[in-house]
């Protein structure tokens, strides 16, 4: 009976607690594609044929029997496919025709409300993908039977047809129809108040019967802006919009109708500097579109959902298998503004090409936990999220867990130190970076660092490297650059109880060898 008042009680704390764009900017967040991450019966030699756009076998419940896999990884929050119910064969969950029934593929509400617990537990969170723009009917616009979707079953909740033909006007993009013959979209009215009250009453139902902590919001371009702020509201969550649009002065503005975008502009700025090697000054651009330029309307550089790959484009190792480089894409990635995004299979070098080739299903990997990108994700999670708690006031959220509030690093906006053509020296906070883009042929040489300010006297780490470094009379180093790698610097005392190159948790201060029991870097005393 006990036992039962205390559950009912703590499943109240969790129907009550809501995260936040201050909880959600410390995360870091691994992307499922949940019909090709794991299955239930956890057959890592079942196949997948991704040509052919079939369901694979994924679910919810083989999704929580694999969490360790992220878990280990260090990240603290899984995003999954859409979960509504879809017409056939919509394996990727954006084709939906009824809002409140689950997709029946990926497991039951139970299911999905255990997924949720056992993330719950394990101090992550849970980001649903939603997608309040479009219904599905497997049939040309103009045969669309209207009954079959089950809450809005008339044809006056939906814009009437018309293609998208001029993507240059924005009305245009809002009211007119995605999809074509083989699979039509009827478009929701949006901006009528009934069909918004309608969606706003759906998407607290399914937070809160479902505890989601975030969602990552589909095709927000192609909505009216003004749905989203009740609509975000309502959800009571954070709330990150996909925007898939390249242009700054496009995407960022829509910060000011949700907490958070997915950052394109970036994503661009990304692989045309690491996988195609242009001029590191195009990053440098980049950035200062978000952080500098006000007329961009980027609200908050440290709550974008910063990624390179995802389930809508080639991977980036179907360019470049250059190890080097993607390392360094993954580093900026991940230790720059932004909350970082990896999506399943990075950390396997995937190389799928365009959807649906970037699909593949992950457990043909086997989960393997000793590959290079798998250990180089890990270890930059593991230095964030140390750095995060490291100098950070903190307060306990409703799970009993300790969430960093206001955190030195996670206010400080990256600042571009220097850069020339193919080196980039970054600082944000207590990290600094030197970014290359010269692949894994690069050369050993010796790179000084500009503007890093380090603690005269102090010793640095690279601690990818585990090198360690002397901080000369101004503040700066002289770094080994070894075949084109990332390095990422930390002052030692910053690393005490990090477990991160010997400076073990709870280890004391040991003389001369100091905190830590790196190597000396080559240019050191
Ligand atoms: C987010 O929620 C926390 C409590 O969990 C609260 O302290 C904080 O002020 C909230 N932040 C915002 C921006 O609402
Ligand atoms: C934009 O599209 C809307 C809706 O189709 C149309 O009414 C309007 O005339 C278009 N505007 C321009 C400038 O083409
Ligand atoms: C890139 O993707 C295409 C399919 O879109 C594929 O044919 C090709 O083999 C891929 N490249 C690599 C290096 O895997
Ligand atoms: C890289 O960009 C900078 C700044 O625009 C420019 O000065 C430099 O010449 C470029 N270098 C190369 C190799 O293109």
């Amino acid at each position: 009976m006990r036992f039962l008042v205390t559950a009912a009680v703590a499943s109240l704390l969790q129907v009550c607690f809501a995260a936040n764009a201050t909880d959600w900017r410390s995360r870091s967040i691994y992307q499922v594609f949940t019909d090709r991450f794991a299955r239930t019966d956890g057959n890592t030699a079942a196949p997948c044929d991704v040509a052919n756009n079939l369901y694979c076998g994924g679910t919810w419940k083989g999704l929580e029997r694999k969490l360790d896999y992220i878990k280990n990884m260090g990240f603290t929050a899984v995003w999954i496919s859409p979960i509504t119910e879809q017409v056939a064969n919509a394996y990727h969950g954006y084709y939906q025709t009824d809002l409140y029934s689950l997709n029946s593929n990926f497991g039951t509400a139970r299911d999905l409300r255990s997924l949720a617990s056992a993330l719950h537990s394990k101090n992550m969170y849970l980001m649903v993908d939603v997608v309040p723009n479009h219904m599905a009917f497997a049939g040309c616009p103009d045969k669309v039977d209207y009954g079959r979707l089950k809450t809005f079953k008339h044809a006056d909740h939906f814009h009437s047809y018309c293609p998208i033909l001029n993507p240059g006007n924005q009305t245009e993009v809002e009211v007119c129809w995605l999809g074509d013959c083989n699979m039509a979209m009827p478009d929701i009215k949006t901006e009528h108040p009934h069909v918004a009250r309608e969606m706003n009453a759906w998407i607290r139902w399914l937070v809160t019967n479902h505890n989601i902590d975030g969602l990552r919001i589909d095709s927000v371009k192609n909505v009216n802006k003004g749905f989203f702020p009740p609509f975000c509201r309502s959800a009571g969550v954070f709330c990150m919009g996909e925007v898939s649009e390249g242009h700054a002065a496009y995407t960022y503005p829509y910060q000011a109708y949700m907490d958070s975008v997915l950052d394109y502009p970036l994503y661009y700025a990304i692989t045309r500097v690491f996988q195609q090697k242009s001029n590191m000054s195009d990053l440098v651009v980049a950035l200062a579109s978000c952080t500098e330029n006000r007329e961009t309307g980027c609200k908050d550089s440290t709550l974008l959902g910063t990624f390179f790959e995802n389930h809508d484009n080639p991977r980036f190792a179907n360019m470049t298998q250059d190890l080097s480089l993607v390392k360094n894409a993954l580093a900026f990635t991940m230790l720059g503004d932004g909350i970082p995004i990896v999506y399943q299979g990075q950390e396997q070098h995937y190389a799928g090409g365009d959807d649906p080739w970037c699909r593949e299903a992950l457990w043909s990997s086997k989960f393997d936990t000793t590959s290079p990108l798998y250990k180089h994700t890990a270890l930059l999670n593991h230095i964030r999220n140390h750095v995060i708690a490291h100098g950070s006031s903190r307060f306990r959220n409703h799970y009993g867990h300790v969430v960093a509030e206001s955190s030195t690093y996670l206010g400080y906006q990256t600042r571009v130190l220097a850069y020339t053509a193919t080196e980039l020296q970054l600082r944000k906070g207590a990290i600094r970076m030197v970014l290359s883009n010269q692949g894994e042929h690069a050369p050993t040489w010796t790179l000084k660092t500009q503007g890093m300010e380090f603690g005269k006297g102090k010793a640095v780490l690279d601690v990818l490297r585990c090198a360690r470094y002397a901080v000369d009379g101004n503040g700066e180093i002289d770094v080994n650059m070894r075949s084109g790698e990332p390095v990422v610097l930390v002052e030692e005392d910053v690393l005490r109880g990090s477990d991160l190159c010997g400076c073990e948790r709870g280890g004391g201060l040991r003389r001369y060898q100091a905190v830590c029991g790196g190597e000396w870097g080559p240019h050191s005393p």
